[in-house]
């Protein structure tokens, strides 16, 4: 059983505008700290007030990346309490890509307690205003002083608040999103699908060339042969073909396997939609589209929640997707994931956490 010291700040900061919030700009007054040392395990888990690391330039996180994140929500609901979205589902993944990146696992009790602690101290800042939420981003990195390239021996495990609007700009209306087909995300036996920052940072130079050109994001393609269809930047993608809806496999070991993009199988199968993962050829989607059977394509993540595509550019061919407008199966989804999210319908399935 945890044991979570608790120092409460002293200047409160100034809330931002819940108008203006967008995403991963603000941070709240705590933040959670716990320190990992070889034969001691993980000890001195503590509350304190935001504030700056103090580490060795020779930290090994600088150098070799050993770091890894997760990220979920904290949402308001209407009789205004606070609630978490599958938290353990957060935590089970959090300790798969520890053991990818050679990070010890952490006690999946634990950091439960954590996060409610935390989020239970800061429960102010979780906004009210519709489409808002506190995003909570628990994080580990090693912070051994040493240029060796071994498996570290010390750790932080961080988890920091910060209360957000929609990811994109566009809010629930469709993206644009680009076809990459140079640059790679992942391949077989590597990280792809773990939650290590270095996945993002090699995804960097495909944003952006997608960012210059217009679009939101880049549609990844596998490692090898840059034929069939991983993921979105930060989301999982599924399209809606003849009526059935389709998402890439995570057989292949190089997808993240999302938390948002697991409900809304769950969610569509209890609706009695046919869902279908496997691998899906980009070809496959653009032969849909160009004969009319592509009825949809959304992407789903906890910053994207449901975000309808309404624009495919494969090597400058554009394809608009369902007049570049949200179409049903998106909406429906939306509405009952964020629905049961903010506890504006009953969450029948057992998936939301109350904190207070
Ligand atoms: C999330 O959806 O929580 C993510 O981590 C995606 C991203 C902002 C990197």
């Amino acid at each position: 059983m945890i044991d979570i010291k608790i120092e409460r700040t002293t200047a409160p900061k100034v809330k931002p505008d819940p108008d203006k919030l967008g995403f991963g700009n603000y941070f709240t007054d705590h933040m959670f700290l716990m320190n990992y040392t070889e034969g001691q395990g993980w000890h001195d888990a503590r509350i304190v007030p935001y504030q700056n690391f103090s580490l060795d330039p020779a930290s090994m996180v600088f150098h070799y990346a050993q770091e890894i994140f997760e990220g979920l929500k904290a949402y308001r609901t209407p009789d205004g309490h606070v609630q978490l979205f599958r938290p353990q589902k957060n935590i089970q993944r959090m300790n798969r890509t520890n053991d990818r990146m050679c990070i010890p696992r952490v006690d999946e009790e634990d950091v439960l307690t954590a996060l409610k602690t935390l989020v239970e101290v800061d429960k102010d800042w979780v906004p009210s205003k519709e489409g808002t939420s506190l995003y909570i981003r628990p994080f580990i990195f090693a912070t051994d002083a040493h240029l060796g390239v071994h498996v570290a021996k010390t750790y932080i495990f961080c988890i920091i608040l910060s209360p957000v609007g929609s990811y994109y700009a566009a809010g629930i209306n469709p993206v644009k999103i680009f076809v990459e087909t140079e640059y790679v995300r992942a391949v077989k036996g590597g990280t792809g699908f773990t939650k290590c920052g270095g996945n993002y940072a090699a995804s960097l130079i495909g944003q952006k060339k997608a960012e210059e050109l217009g679009y939101a994001q880049v549609l990844w393609l596998d490692g090898i042969e840059h034929k069939y269809i991983d993921e979105v930047g930060a989301m999982n993608v599924f399209f809606v073909i003849d009526g059935e809806v389709i998402t890439p496999t995570l057989e292949a070991g190089s997808i993240l396997p999302g938390v948002t993009r697991m409900s809304c199988i769950e969610l569509l199968q209890s609706w009695g939609y046919k869902v279908t993962e496997r691998r899906l050829a980009i070809a496959e989607v653009i032969e849909a589209a160009k004969s009319g059977r592509l009825n949809e394509a959304f992407g789903t993540g906890t910053a994207a929640v449901i975000s309808p595509i309404g624009e495919l550019n494969d090597n400058g061919d554009k394809m608009i997707v369902n007049n570049g407008e949200i179409g049903p199966i998106s909406q429906k989804l939306y509405d009952n994931l964020t629905g049961i999210q903010w506890g504006r319908i009953p969450d029948d399935k057992g998936w939301t956490v109350r904190v207070d």
